[in-house]
């Protein structure tokens, strides 16, 4: 008996199983990081940067003077508003670390919402995931630039003594 010719349509289905079968065989150069250990260490960041911001706005609050009268004392060398500035890049870091940290958790945050919250029957492909987070970064951006903008329109100059 003669084999049937396989019709392209069948042709390519087994070209594309076979690379399916052949990829992880590929040669897969440097051993990878997993993807814990990553985490693990995004999470250790984190959590210093914290522990940083606590203790930094801690001593601002409690240790120095009130910002108003804290003209002339020092912290290891550094002015009150030197402080200031670092807890504030503190605050920047720890934000980021926390922004990389939900990322790397957003097929998470996408599924519970889906399927838990929102009772849906799928969960959005990676696709519709990346649009919904880089939608939710801008919303949450203009939400912090609208408080800004408020506080801009309401800060008031002391009067001249
Ligand atoms: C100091 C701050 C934080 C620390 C130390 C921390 C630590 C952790 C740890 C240890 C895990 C489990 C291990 C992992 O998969 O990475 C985790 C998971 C997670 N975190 Fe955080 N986290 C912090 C802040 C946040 C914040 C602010 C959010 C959200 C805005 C968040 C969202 C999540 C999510 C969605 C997961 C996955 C939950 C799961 O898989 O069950 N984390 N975090």
């Amino acid at each position: 008996m003669t084999p049937l010719k396989a019709t392209p349509a069948a042709e390519s289905a087994r070209a594309a199983a076979a690379k399916r079968t052949d990829e992880p065989t590929k040669p897969r150069g440097k051993r990878r990081v997993s993807m814990s250990v990553i985490n693990f260490w995004l999470d250790a960041t984190i959590l210093g940067a914290l522990l940083l911001l606590g203790w930094e706005s801690a001593t601002l609050q409690f240790i120095f003077p009130a910002p108003t009268l804290a003209a002339g004392w020092t912290l290891f060398g550094l002015t009150y508003d030197q402080c200031r500035d670092i807890q504030f890049a503190t605050l920047c870091t720890f934000a980021f670390g926390i922004l990389v940290h939900v990322m790397l958790h957003w097929n998470w945050v996408c599924s519970v919402i889906a399927t838990q919250i929102l009772r849906a029957s799928e969960r959005p492909d990676e696709g519709m995931q990346t649009i919904y987070g880089v939608a939710t970064l801008i919303i949450l951006l203009h939400v912090i630039g609208a408080g800004l903008i408020l506080a801009l329109f309401f800060i008031h100059r002391p009067p001249p003594v």
